[in-house]
């Protein structure tokens, strides 16, 4: 059978991520190359009883049909996070519940992108933003992040010159490089982008994991009618449960409800009423202390091990997030490293498909919320030596 499939699908990347888990899937292998949460740290036992209170008091409700936009009561609590956390005037009518933030990425290219259309996006960048605005085929025209902001020259000559109908940024602890903007680039990148009419689609996947529980004010905040955020449960609460949300400006989620009804008619209602109920009769930010804490102890030993046993190598040192990345001197190649890595099992994963422009060659993420202290001990070894191998 000659299968036709949509040319659209030739613009996605190649999925370089399955092919690479698929090589480390041995369970022998410390993987710095995922980006799970820690198994451990997920409150199964709050989870349980919450899903328990559920399906005793609104069992039917919860499995019945719901509404497209989400929850009521969940989407009031993340409108109240967002009044009392950061200061933003957020109601529950401005923020829709989706299967996942990932599930925003899709939506929101879907409603802005047409073939050829401008996006801009960070230089390193999140590669499932890439894979996932690829399908609708846009000109990803791209800013080098370094450890305070973008590249500013770059970020205004791209909204003034270039137009993008939207630059996606994560100014909270980046997915790759942990890197977050300072606040006065988050105040500039708002002057630009309410000088230029471009919306800044800032995904918050982190912000809630700074090591030191202190709120940074998102660009949106600065420049609430050109600010599009995503945020998710997914790293505080539980992946699993595919909790995440969008916040945006009336219009936008006008058009938002419209593809989100035909992708996939509502979010999940059980999984919604779940982590409502867990999040209002558990300490939430008793539990978000726990993960930071967690996070950062690994974070502060990865670091300290790459300074010690692999000293040619250059790494950004995050305040917060899961992810850092780290880059070898020019000459050397990632994928030859990864090699060498899995023949000392280990893993870590190459820059190379978190630049959407090309570049990268030197570069590899490492994950540090996934793997233990004494896993991280014995990883960053067997890393230093297939380190030294991968230069014979
Ligand atoms: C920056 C960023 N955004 C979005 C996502 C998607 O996460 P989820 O769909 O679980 O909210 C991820 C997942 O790793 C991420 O790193």
């Amino acid at each position: 059978m000659n299968y036709q499939f949509a040319r659209r699908l030739d613009a996605a990347p190649e999925s370089f991520l399955d092919r690479l888990f698929a090589v480390s899937r041995d369970p022998e292998i410390i993987s710095f190359a995922g980006g799970l949460p820690m198994t451990s740290l997920i409150d199964v036992a709050g989870i349980r009883d919450a899903a328990a209170a559920v399906f005793a008091d609104e069992g039917e409700a919860a499995l019945q049909y719901t509404t497209t936009d989400g929850y009521l009561p969940l989407r009031e609590y993340i409108a109240g996070r967002y009044r009392s956390r950061l200061g933003l005037p957020a109601t529950a009518g401005e923020i829709r519940i989706t299967n996942g933030s990932q599930q925003c990425l899709d939506l929101i290219a879907k409603i802005f992108v047409d073939p050829s259309t401008v996006v801009g996006m960070e230089q390193p960048g999140y590669l499932g933003a890439i894979e996932a605005f690829s399908y609708y085929q846009p000109r990803i025209k791209t800013v080098q992040v370094t450890e305070e902001s973008p590249d500013m020259k770059a970020f205004s000559t791209l909204c003034r010159e270039e137009k993008p109908v939207f630059f996606y940024g994560i100014p909270n602890f980046q997915n790759p490089s942990g890197t977050a903007y300072s606040d006065a680039a988050r105040r500039t990148c708002a002057e630009i982008c309410q000088e230029t009419e471009t919306i800044f689609y800032e995904d918050d996947a982190f912000g809630e994991l700074a090591f030191d529980g202190r709120p940074r004010m998102p660009v949106k905040k600065y420049a609430p009618e050109c600010g599009v955020m995503s945020g998710s449960f997914s790293k505080t609460v539980s992946p699993g449960m595919r909790i995440g949300w969008v916040y945006a400006p009336g219009p936008v989620i006008e058009r938002f409800d419209a593809v989100r009804q035909a992708a996939d008619l509502h979010p999940n209602a059980l999984s919604q009423a779940v982590m409502h109920r867990y999040l209002t009769t558990h300490d939430y930010d008793g539990h978000l202390r726990q993960v930071r804490r967690v996070y950062e102890t690994n974070c502060r030993q990865m670091c300290d091990l790459l300074d010690d046993l692999l000293t040619d190598i250059t790494h950004t040192t995050p305040e917060g997030g899961m992810f850092m990345l780290a880059t070898m001197p020019e000459g050397k190649d990632s994928m030859a490293l990864f090699h060498a890595c899995l023949a000392e099992k280990v893993a870590v994963l190459p820059g190379v498909p978190f630049y959407a422009e090309g570049g990268g060659h030197t570069t590899f993420r490492l994950n540090f919320s996934t793997a233990t202290e004494e896993e991280i001990r014995v990883g960053m070894t067997r890393l230093a030596r297939a380190y030294r191998n991968s230069n014979r």
